[in-house]
């Protein structure tokens, strides 16, 4: 990504943090709209779950330009999600629910250039969550 285009989805994000419940709220039900059998997985506190979600997306975004970083939190997030053994069609359910929600979020303010530039990142880290 170039620097523009990082700061471009920085600078999106920081209109989505103060509505960051609203946008985790979103992301889950999108993806367990694309992705029914998901809602199962999950059993712990889903308001924790909630809060990892996006002190995670804020995470990556925020190192969006920090290569190492950028890869450990890829790692944390492959290592959490191994046991789940998520493949491509979860990965890209991820990435559509995201879209998704920020658009939810953001409205028009979540033009074609940005919703370009976030699925970009989007598939940076998410992919490497699947194992297949
Ligand atoms: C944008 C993509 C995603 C992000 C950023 C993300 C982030 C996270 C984070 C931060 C955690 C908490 C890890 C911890 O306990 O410290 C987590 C847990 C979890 N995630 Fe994800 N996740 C994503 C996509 C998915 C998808 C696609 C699925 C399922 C299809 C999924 C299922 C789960 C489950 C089941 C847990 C464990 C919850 C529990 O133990 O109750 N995640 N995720």
């Amino acid at each position: 990504m170039k620097p523009q285009e990082i700061q471009h989805v920085q600078h999106s994000f920081a209109g989505v943090f103060a509505r960051k419940a609203d946008l985790a709220e979103r992301f889950y039900v999108h993806l367990f709209t694309r992705l029914p059998e998901a809602r199962g997985m999950f059993r712990g506190n889903f308001v924790k779950q909630k809060a990892m979600l996006t002190a995670m997306i804020a995470a990556c975004v925020r190192n969006l330009d920090n290569p190492q970083t950028l890869a450990e939190l890829s790692a944390r997030l492959a290592q959490d999600h191994a046991h789940l053994d998520l493949g491509a069609r979860e990965s890209e359910a991820a990435k559509r629910a995201l879209i998704a929600a920020l658009r939810d979020v953001l409205g028009p303010a979540l033009d074609l250039e940005t919703e370009t530039t976030w699925a970009n990142a989007i598939s940076r880290v998410a992919g490497t969550m699947t194992r297949h």
